[in-house]
């Protein structure tokens, strides 16, 4: 037996990596993570080198999920990982895709958990402004309690949004610094260490109106999403229509990670991922069905530098022939409105949030007429990680999402481009995405003057993304 003791994911996968590489089946290891706790049974045998020469290949998506599940709290997690990595490498490759094995569903469910537990963190952190060492400087702290040791994944989130401030946040288990330069870890503390002054209000109030879009208040919501132990650190009422739209979006992504259990384009993402690697990985990928019938995936066209990215809904039936997006009706208008804002295309990324063609077919004389299909929120979710590494390796200034798909893509299901169109907003890709209407939806507007004025709209949605780049 082999006693082992790990305190967090990169332990554990170093300790797991030598058992497997020594073929230790999981029943002849006893995992625990309180370095405090003694291990009761003597002679624990010590750990076998690494054979360098056996290279253990492990799907890409379980490390993603090993990673947030090695956060959960509990000794389970350990077993659970090693079992499941175990299962993954002796003959049941695609085990994760079993939804209804009972170590894939646990696993799943911790992952919930701990997902969820990120998305507190996000939405109900607040900072407090605190006496700093050097008189000029400001610094802030905050209080929070998680279920799960989480500070890692959420500070990097914190580090975007306040990246001009000093701040710490402290939890029992751990803290994190943010220096305006990197993040610093450090050990948790008591609650009674955390600042009880109330100075930070409005820069609480500034921060939620720059970043929430108007979204439908849902007040059940509140109940569901505010348990009772964040109260005594939330921000007064007045605040807490913000928080709530806040709150919408992160349940989105909530649902989308349950979805984490069907398959996404996650799997198919090259190790190298520059954008030819990234467009001819795309050809291959089969987490959706719409690959079956599509021609090819289109993947996003531009320069790596582009400073604006706009983003599309799916290729068309011209785009699907052609392998290139915004080649059709769609992309002609697009091209015009582009050159009237005064923007070159060949400055622009264009991409589109799925991959490949979704149509139906329709007789047509002899022989037939493929016909748009929208994507469903199954494909979206599918083809996401395309999005996400196109946007990833862009960084892009500014953003334009055209239409519904995109824009509820990126602000969330709630968005709606009629009432927020043409808002610059902040998001988690870059501090000025804008949505405007889809060139597509000029063509099919039957009425011209309305259409006309869409296509003004249009141009000045695109002209002040230019500007902001
Ligand atoms: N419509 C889109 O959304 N994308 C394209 O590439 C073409 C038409
Ligand atoms: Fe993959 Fe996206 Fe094509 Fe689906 S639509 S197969 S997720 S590239």
């Amino acid at each position: 037996m082999f006693f082992l003791q790990a305190d967090d994911y990169h332990q554990w996968r170093d300790h797991a990596r030598r058992l497997l590489s020594a073929e230790v089946p999981p029943a002849e290891i006893h995992w625990n993570s309180d370095s405090s706790q003694q291990v009761l049974f003597a002679d624990p045998r010590p750990l076998p080198e690494c054979s360098a020469s056996r290279k253990v290949n492990v799907p890409k998506a379980f490390l993603e999920w090993a990673e947030i599940v090695a956060c959960y709290c509990s000794d389970r997690r350990w077993q659970l990982l090693y079992r499941t990595l175990w299962r993954l490498t002796h003959g049941e490759r695609n085990l994760l895709e079993i939804v209804t094995d009972d170590d894939v569903h646990q696993l799943g469910q911790m992952k919930k958990m701990v997902t969820r537990d990120v998305h507190k963190m996000k939405a109900f952190v607040r900072f407090r402004k605190v006496e700093a060492a050097a008189p000029a400087q400001e610094a802030y702290v905050a209080w929070h309690r998680p279920d799960h040791r989480i500070v890692r994944l959420a500070a990097p989130f914190f580090s975007r949004r306040f990246k001009e401030m000093h701040w710490t946040i402290l939890t029992p288990l751990e803290s994190v610094t943010w220096n305006q330069k990197e993040l610093v870890y450090g050990p948790g503390v008591p609650a009674s260490e955390a600042p009880q002054d109330d100075a930070l209000e409005d820069l609480w109030k500034t921060y939620y109106a720059s970043i929430f879009n108007p979204a439908r208040i849902k007040v059940s919501m509140m109940k569901r999403e505010m348990p009772v132990r964040h109260w005594p650190t939330m921000p007064e009422t007045e605040l807490i229509p913000d928080l709530l739209r806040e709150a919408s979006q992160r349940v989105d992504r909530m649902v989308d990670s349950t979805e984490g259990f069907a398959k996404t384009a996650a799997h198919y993402l090259p190790d190298q991922k520059d954008l030819a690697s990234l467009r001819s990985a795309a050809q291959s990928c089969r987490a959706c069905d719409l690959c079956q019938h599509a021609t090819q995936a289109v993947f996003g066209e531009g320069r790596r530098q582009a400073s604006l990215v706009l983003i599309g809904e799916q290729p068309g039936d011209q785009e699907d022939l052609e392998g290139r997006p915004f080649v059709g009706p769609a992309g002609q208008l697009l091209d015009s409105a582009l050159a009237t804002a005064g923007i070159n295309r060949d400055d622009v990324y264009v991409t589109n949030v799925v991959k490949h063609f979704k149509f139906t077919e329709q007789p047509l004389n002899r022989g037939k007429r493929r016909l748009h299909k929208k994507p469903n929120s199954r494909e979206i979710y599918a083809c996401r990680p395309w999005l996400e590494a196109e946007l990833d390796l862009i960084r892009p200034q500014a953003i334009v999402c055209l239409g519904a798909t995109p824009a509820q893509a990126i602000f969330g299901r709630d968005f709606r481009v009629s009432h927020s169109r043409g808002q610059l907003l902040r998001t988690d890709w870059c501090n000025h995405t804008i949505a405007t209407w889809h060139p597509a939806a000029l063509l099919r507007m039957p009425n011209a003057e309305r259409r006309a004025e869409m296509l003004d709209a249009l141009i000045a949605d695109l002209a002040s993304a230019a500007a902001v780049t």
